[in-house]
């Protein structure tokens, strides 16, 4: 199962995907996490110890490249589709979690992501997975990425929103676009919700419920602030995550 995360900025994407991991690797699943982001966030929020160890997969094109060639006068690879012993090359483990960053390529033209974002496309239409494996999708905030096409392939998109009127016309745009673009499911996440009245602000303004509400937690603002890893958490912050993993579970079987 392949699940990509959207929203505006700041909503709490890395805070919901790291929780996310945590509850499907609780549930016995083996969670690979892509960030995408070209500010990458979710090394710390997850607590992963060699963070310099982290190759990001804007080094893998090039690798790709001196592995299959580039096709003269074009700016299309020829990628060889066996790319598996590279893939594990870019990946950390810590704690049965693995992580792979997107990264970006800084250019004096203002770093334009678009190999990278070619070679994650790719690899999201292309990874076989089995029942048992999840790949969780972290992306940079607003629509932009949707533009490029590069998670076409996910079979879930969790677009996060929290009660204030900015973040849902973002959520409702991100929604519009993915529909376009033909993911197959596409739900809303609450965030930061702290009674029924920001519930039914966000039922109303969305005109549909979102799947699961994340509270407003005190546990993930002290966490984020001691730099303690979501993932180490030992107390419950609500019964959100496995709301949320039940439901995009229930989507696949049924
Ligand atoms: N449910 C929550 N309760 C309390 N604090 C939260 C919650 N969700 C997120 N936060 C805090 O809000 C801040 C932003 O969260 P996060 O980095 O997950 O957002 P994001 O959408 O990934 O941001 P960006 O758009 O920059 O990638 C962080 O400090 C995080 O700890
Ligand atoms: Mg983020």
């Amino acid at each position: 199962m392949k699940i990509a995360i959207s929203g505006k900025g700041g909503v709490g994407k890395t805070t919901i995907m790291a929780l996310l991991a945590n509850q499907f690797k609780k549930e016995g699943k083996e969670v690979l996490i892509i960030d995408a982001d070209p500010s990458p966030h979710m090394a710390q929020t997850l607590g992963i110890k060699d963070i310099d160890k982290i190759k990001p997969i804007a080094e893998m094109t090039a690798l790709l490249v001196e592995r299959s060639g580039k096709v003269e006068g074009s700016p299309f690879y020829q990628i060889n589709p066996q790319v598996d012993d590279l893939l594990k090359k870019f990946m950390i483990e810590q704690d049965g979690i693995r992580l792979m960053v997107l990264g970006a390529i800084q250019t004096a033209e203002g770093g334009c992501a678009c190999p990278e974002n070619t070679v994650l496309k790719r690899m999201l239409t292309k990874l076989l997975l089995t029942p048992t494996q999840v790949v969780l999708l972290d992306m940079e905030a607003g629509v932009e990425h949707l533009g490029r096409g590069t998670i076409a392939g996910v079979d879930h998109l969790l677009i996060v929103v929290i009660p204030s009127k900015s973040s849902v016309r973002t959520a409702l745009k991100i929604k519009k676009m993915a529909v376009d673009s033909g993911i197959p499911s596409i739900s809303f996440v609450g965030n930061l919700v702290q009674d029924k009245d920001d519930e039914d602000f966000l039922k109303k303004a969305l005109g549909e419920s979102p799947v699961a509400f994340f509270p407003d937690s005190t546990i993930i603002r002290k966490a984020e602030r001691n730099g303690k890893p979501l993932t180490e958490l030992t107390e419950e912050i609500s019964d959100a995550p496995v709301k949320l993993v039940n439901f995009v579970q229930e989507k696949r079987e049924g």
